[in-house]
């Protein structure tokens, strides 16, 4: 370092030393600074989903598709899953099921290369396909995105509160069992912002899936966002129900008690930790908290920087890698958090 770039660094010491007070310690892990060097970025733990391998144990959420953008963003969002090796999960591909000119929004293989790719359906369209005897339109999916797997999207909240909502015949368990019985790639469960109760968990977890994805309440919520869409009056005598739900936190909790009391009846493989999950410490102390093995995942996060294009896309997810790595070398989680 210069002489100059040491007296203006220092000349910026004193000056924002009054802006850099700070009184709110995270209290969730020790901080040891003591008992090693500087992490490489090869510090954090590689892992897999379905077979396929992930550097960093980062998913990006179902998000979008069939709009004007959306082949754009989920582009941006394969590639930064290529270069980092993270892993990603379609939006809704009821448009590439239906053959629609969106389609081509989700043909993005040949952009993320061997990172864990799946595509996404919601309960209501797998209920159709069930009932007019049409699941092998799911497997075509599947086969034409070249994806790992699928994710199947619980939402009986945003249904109801949709003004053009589908109702389910069937229980979500039920159709997730049908579909199981018939397919042969791996199947993640997940909700889409209000997470699951602790008989819900018990019953996913239990089954043969790849994965359960929390999609738990405190981040993006689809009841909610639904029902902005309606009038006002209608909108503010369905508030209330945005409300239910349960944290990440609160289902992590449940996740060990089960996963102890449940023994070898466990079936499913992975917990994917999503919903509100704002930091890359917030995903850390998850992955550490979790008696099963677990990624984290973030949707609104990933879709702020890549509106904001390729580059901020990249910085955003490069922060997360060097953040993780800090927290592998210095952090760990306290007894009681
Ligand atoms: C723009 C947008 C579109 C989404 N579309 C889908 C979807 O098609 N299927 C799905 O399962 N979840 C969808 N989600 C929900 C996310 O996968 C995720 O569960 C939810 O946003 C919570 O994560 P967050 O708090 O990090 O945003 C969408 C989320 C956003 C922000």
């Amino acid at each position: 370092m210069t002489k100059s770039t040491i007296s203006s660094r220092k000349l910026d010491h004193i000056q924002l030393a009054f802006e850099s007070q700070l009184s709110d310690a995270d209290q969730r892990f020790y901080y040891e600074p003591m008992l090693s060097a500087h992490p490489e970025l090869n510090v954090i733990p590689s892992t897999t989903l379905a077979g396929a391998t992930m550097t960093v144990p980062l998913w990006i959420s179902s998000m979008t598709g069939g709009a004007e953008k959306a082949g754009k963003i989920n582009l941006l969002l394969a590639e930064v899953c290529k270069t980092h090796g993270l892993g990603m999960g379609l939006g809704s591909c009821r448009p590439v099921l239906e053959n629609s000119e969106y389609s081509r929004d989700f043909e993005i293989r040949k952009y993320i290369g061997n990172q864990p790719l799946f595509a996404n359906l919601g309960i209501a369209q797998i209920e159709e396909l069930i009932a007019k005897n049409e699941l092998q339109k799911l497997v075509d999916m599947v086969n034409r995105l070249e994806a790992n797997g699928l994710i199947i999207h619980v939402n009986p909240l945003q249904e109801w509160m949709q003004p053009e909502g589908d109702r389910f015949a069937l229980s979500p368990l039920e159709t997730v069992k049908r579909v199981l019985d018939v397919v042969d790639f791996p199947i993640i469960v997940k909700e889409v912002g209000q997470g699951f109760g602790p008989k819900s968990l018990a019953a996913l977890l239990q089954l043969p899936i790849a994965a359960l994805d929390y999609g738990a309440f405190g981040g993006t919520n689809f009841s909610k966002l639904e029902n902005l869409r309606r009038e006002s009056v209608e909108r503010t005598l369905l508030e209330p129900v945005q409300h239910v739900g349960h944290t990440a936190i609160e289902m992590t909790n449940w996740i060990n008690q089960l996963h102890t009391s449940l023994g070898n009846k466990v079936q499913c493989e992975k917990i994917i930790v999503s919903g509100g999950v704002s930091t890359f410490l917030d995903g850390y102390y998850h992955l550490q908290k979790l008696s099963m093995p677990a990624l984290y995942a973030q949707a609104s996060p990933f879709l702020k920087y890549a509106l904001e294009g390729e580059a901020a896309l990249h910085q955003f997810v490069e922060a997360q890698i060097k953040g993780l790595a800090l927290a592998y070398t210095y952090l760990t989680l306290k007894e009681n958090a």
